[in-house]
């Protein structure tokens, strides 16, 4: 046996015992005479002595030459210590070694396995698997385990059923690239690897299962983000014989059962919002409800004067920040200067101070009258104090700068409370959406979503206008999940596919097999994805979804702890077809 306990279990009670452990040397304090050692497993750290006078001069001699790493095993009395240490849970107690055996050793980690450790983004990523010995990725890991295991009780509970689809398919459009793997047996073909299991899911619908859930991984080649991998893991759900607002409730019900079960945390409210009002409120839709600064759209009030910026601008709107007055000029300066950093790419920023006794003092004073102002505070709903910063333009892109204005500050302000959730649905987003790139209209969902059908008849004459049965939902300014009704019928997913420049034979190529399932009775379906990573981040407070993956990818996409990807030698090339004659 290779231990009797766990680094994290002995306490008082047990002194007395003879126990064996097991683990990794974490630090040693060398007295001479004596030595302590403090060895770590997964479940905390207990400490040993090692003592010339109550054990032997030889054991003091071999523990002298444990490193930091050392894998050991000791066997040995638990007494009290003399000193304790209240921070941890078995900081009452000490094990006196009586033998001592180095399991393996280990070199110098290349960076301190502590909480707080001196090991920069990259070099932990190559040794992630010591950087997984340090406590905060690890509570990651088990963290995203206990979330996945309430996940998997409530769907059960509620009658889904967990189906495995496959990984090597054929492209399914949800707007990223797809990763592709090149067949050996069928020359000059490929696979792609599933955005989404979402076809299948489709098709488990039309085979009659009812209720289907997966937690799945998913492969998209785009640009990489803070929340964003291109292998990612999806909650992904079907449901059969359901209106959408079935699937807000199930899937309202999984979010508040991980909030209580894992936060403790009751939701009372679970908005709702219209695409065009999560727009038109805060310029995004995946609004951080958490904070005020909702969006004033100031055009009635502010065009029409004498200043021409914004006379000619589509859209005038502005924000109220709390407190902002207090910001001196050169602070507002910078402000400035970071909304007209590329990355934002606003053109500049009017603001309007708020004096406590009521006046106001813009940056537009030549052209705006003292009334005029109020008028502006009233519309954004500005207090004394605050500041009222204001950008124009079209509106589309004001909407998106003032967007990103509003979460900078709500962040230098800590308005952004990771201990405060605030999920909401986000709704009625537009079918499709007009892509400059290619000049043609893309899903904005993806291609089985169905219209509204009061929308219909605009699918000819003003198609940006028609919107779709879907629905994200969001949480703390995040999209955690998103979904739609599907459409179930062959003429309506055709007409949709001509909508979107596909000829009928490209339809019939892509998606012949799903366009033939519905000629065999397929009921009416929907379902919603969350994104796993996205979820456990949030949940634990956080936004960077890489610090909750065992073995993430690098921001271009690479593995840096395997080297991947890599170059494949000439011989597997010429077998998978793919040599390049030069
Ligand atoms: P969607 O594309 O909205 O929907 O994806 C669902 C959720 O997956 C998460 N997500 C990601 N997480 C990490 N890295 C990524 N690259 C990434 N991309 C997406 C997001 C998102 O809300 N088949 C549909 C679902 C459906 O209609 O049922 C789909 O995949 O949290």
């Amino acid at each position: 046996m290779y231990r009797t306990h766990s680094n994290g279990e002995l306490r008082l009670e047990n002194v007395g015992q003879e126990v064996t452990l097991a683990g990794w040397v974490q630090k040693t304090r060398d007295k001479g005479f004596m030595i302590w050692v403090d060895l770590r497993d997964r479940y905390g750290i207990t400490q040993l002595i090692f003592d010339e006078e109550r054990t032997s001069k030889e054991m003091v001699e071999k523990a002298k030459t444990l490193g930091r790493e050392f894998v050991i095993q000791i066997t040995g009395e638990v007494i009290e210590r003399v000193s304790k240490n209240k921070n941890i849970p078995t900081g009452e107690v000490e094990i006196l070694v009586k033998e001592l055996k180095v399991l393996n050793k280990s070199l110098t980690p290349p960076f301190t396995i502590e909480d707080e450790t001196d090991g920069g983004d990259e070099l932990r990523m190559k040794y992630r698997y010591l950087d997984i010995r340090r406590n905060p990725v690890k509570e990651n890991l088990i963290f995203r385990h206990k979330v996945a295991i309430e996940v998997r009780k409530y769907l059960s509970d509620k009658g889904f059923i967990e189906v495995e689809t496959p990984v090597l398919i054929k492209s399914t459009p949800e707007g990223a690239r797809d990763f592709v793997v090149p067949s050996r047996m069928n020359e000059g073909q490929f696979y792609a690897l599933p955005q989404s299991p979402q076809t299948f899911k489709q098709l488990l619908m039309v085979g009659g299962l009812d209720k289907y859930f997966q937690i799945v991984k998913c492969f998209r080649d785009e640009d990489l983000r803070a929340d964003r991998q291109p292998e990612f893991t999806q909650i992904d759900c079907e449901m059969a014989f359901v209106e959408q607002e079935d699937i807000l409730n199930m899937f309202e019900g999984l979010t508040r059962h991980l909030l209580k079960e894992i936060k403790g945390v009751d939701v009372a409210d679970f908005p709702r919002m219209t695409y065009d009002d999560a727009m038109r409120k805060y310029g995004n839709d995946k609004p951080d409800i958490r904070f005020g600064m909702e969006f004033g759209e100031l055009n009635e009030v502010a065009q029409h004067k004498e200043f021409g910026v914004f006379n000619s601008a589509e859209l005038v709107v502005g924000i109220a920040v709390p407190g902002g007055n207090a910001y001196t000029r050169k602070e507002i300066d910078n402000l400035i200067e970071w909304i007209k950093r590329p990355q934002i790419g606003a053109l500049g920023m009017v603001y309007v101070r708020c004096n406590e006794d009521g006046t106001y003092k813009s940056s537009v004073d030549k052209f705006y009258t003292e009334e005029d102002l109020a008028k502006w505070a009233e519309v954004t709903g500005a207090k004394p104090g605050d500041l009222i910063c204001v950008l124009s333009g079209n509106a589309h892109k004001v909407r998106t700068q003032l967007s990103a204005l509003r979460m900078e500050l709500a962040t230098r302000l800590n308005l952004r409370n990771p201990a405060e959730f605030a999920p909401l649905w986000v709704m009625d987003f537009p079918l499709l959406e007009w892509d400059e790139e290619t000049n043609r209209y893309h899903a904005m969902h993806h291609p089985f979503t169905s219209p509204k059908p009061e929308d219909m008849h605009l699918l000819d004459t003003d198609p940006g206008k028609v919107r779709a049965n879907a629905y994200d939902m969001v949480l703390n300014g995040n999209e955690i999940g998103g979904g739609s009704i599907r459409i179930y019928d062959k003429a309506t997913q055709a007409l949709m596919f001509d909508h979107l420049g596909f000829t009928p034979e490209q339809a019939k190529e892509q998606f012949g097999f799903l366009m033939n399932a519905f000629e065999y009775g397929a009921p009416p379906h929907g379902g919603l994805a969350f994104g796993l990573d996205r979820l456990v981040a949030i949940l634990g407070g956080q936004e960077t979804i890489r610090d909750f993956i065992a073995f993430p990818k690098n921001n271009n996409g690479r593995d840096v702890m395997i080297d991947a990807p890599s170059h494949i030698d000439d011989a597997q090339l010429k077998e998978l077809n793919l040599k390049i004659e030069l």
